[in-house]
């Protein structure tokens, strides 16, 4: 039955006329295996997903290690390994330790200290510490994926993340450049290859686009990731004091002007792109004033594990079809791809969504 309804119902492109959005693997198929691991990434690439992303922060020699944070003490079992490697705010820092130092470390599902206890960010996901998971380089997850496409033949694309450009810079490395010579050693070098790049960093992407990608020759397309001010992902000097840089501008009308004159599109969290003032679910102009300047929208971060969706939006489908029909967003990351692309495929119908005023975690 399932498979007949499958097969019966339209696509999303033959229905909605237009290209049907795409399917980004955040951090792999993540929902199902430690994020960032080689495992995530190829099963996620089983999965077929249109692209497969890659956060990608430094090491003390100078390798590139696929992982979200610039601390390890999230994922790994760094702080059994090196108890006394610990900088003095009490973190394991990634750039502090070489890569044979890394490869040592056990990789796990995110989780956060209670009362002394490791405690899963997500409970109903793969258990913490069972199997055995590595850290990877950015040049391994990129052999993976080129192998995976001359083996499988799927074309699977990457989605790139340069984490915290500023942070390392004050560590005295310029990662941007780093990223930028491995994607141009794999042959990433335009949109003619499967590729974005992306960083939360508006001042570092112009330097990207005006500086160092004529420098190399290259021309990626780039995707402005937009954050809550009070997130931190990047921290400015003012007044001799580091403070939050303001992200403010980013979501107005001349902000969305500027971006587009460095960048192809945005990547904001998915809640940005909804008027929260209403009962209901509905776009708050964000998507169209992107898209009527040429961007791209690339939403974050879609999860359907239960305690993700709120009572209100009911189940994932549901929050799906609000983002993917009635906004018209270009694609999403999402860590249960297989879902995205079963709703994409079988282009179920949307429901109405009442709001809901908590917002799922990031
Ligand atoms: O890059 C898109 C999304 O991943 C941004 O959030 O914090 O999961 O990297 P984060
Ligand atoms: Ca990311």
């Amino acid at each position: 039955m399932t498979l007949l309804v499958a097969h019966t119902l339209p696509a999303f492109a033959e229905s909605n006329g237009h290209a049907p959005p795409i399917v980004i693997a955040h951090r792999g198929a993540s929902g199902y295996l430690p994020e960032h691991t080689l495992e995530a990434k190829t099963l996620a690439y089983a999965m077929k997903v249109d692209y497969i992303e890659q956060d990608l922060v430094m090491s003390k020699d100078n390798h590139l290690i696929v992982m979200h944070d610039i601390h390890l003490d999230g994922v790994t079992d760094v702080a059994d390994r090196y108890p006394n490697r610990a900088r003095e705010d009490g973190h394991y820092y990634t750039i502090d330790f070489t890569l044979p130092e890394l490869k040592q470390l056990q990789v796990t599902g995110p989780f956060a200290l209670s009362q002394g206890k490791r405690i899963p960010k997500y409970g109903r996901r793969f258990p913490l510490w069972k199997s055995r998971f590595q850290l990877a380089t950015f040049d391994e997850e990129l052999e993976l994926i080129q192998g995976l496409n001359a083996s499988l033949g799927y074309g699977i694309g990457i989605y790139p993340e340069i984490k915290k450009p500023y942070f390392h810079q004050r560590e005295g490395r310029d990662i941007s450049k780093a990223v930028l010579e491995t994607l141009k050693k794999y042959g990433f070098t335009s949109s003619r290859q499967k590729v974005f790049l992306q960083c939360f960093d508006a001042e570092e992407l112009q330097r990207i686009r005006h500086k160092l990608m004529p420098d190399l020759e290259m021309d990626l397309p780039l995707v402005q990731l937009i954050a809550e001010t009070d997130w931190g992902e990047k921290q400015v000097i003012d007044d001799g004091r580091l403070k939050n840089y303001d992200y403010a501008w980013m979501r107005t009308d001349s902000g969305l002007q500027k971006i587009a004159s460095y960048a192809q599109g945005i990547g904001p969290w998915f809640p940005m792109l909804i008027d929260n003032t209403t009962e209901r679910f509905t776009a708050n102009g964000l998507t169209s004033t992107a898209q009527s300047l040429g961007l791209l929208v690339h939403p974050y971060t879609f999860r359907a594990d239960p305690e993700q969706i709120s009572e209100v939006a009911g189940d994932f489908d549901k929050l799906l079809a609000v983002f993917l029909e009635d906004i018209g967003v270009d694609g999403i990351f999402t860590d249960h791809p297989d879902k995205a692309i079963t709703f994409i495929t079988t282009h179920k119908r949307p429901n109405k969504i009442q709001a809901s005023r908590e917002l799922p975690v990031r």
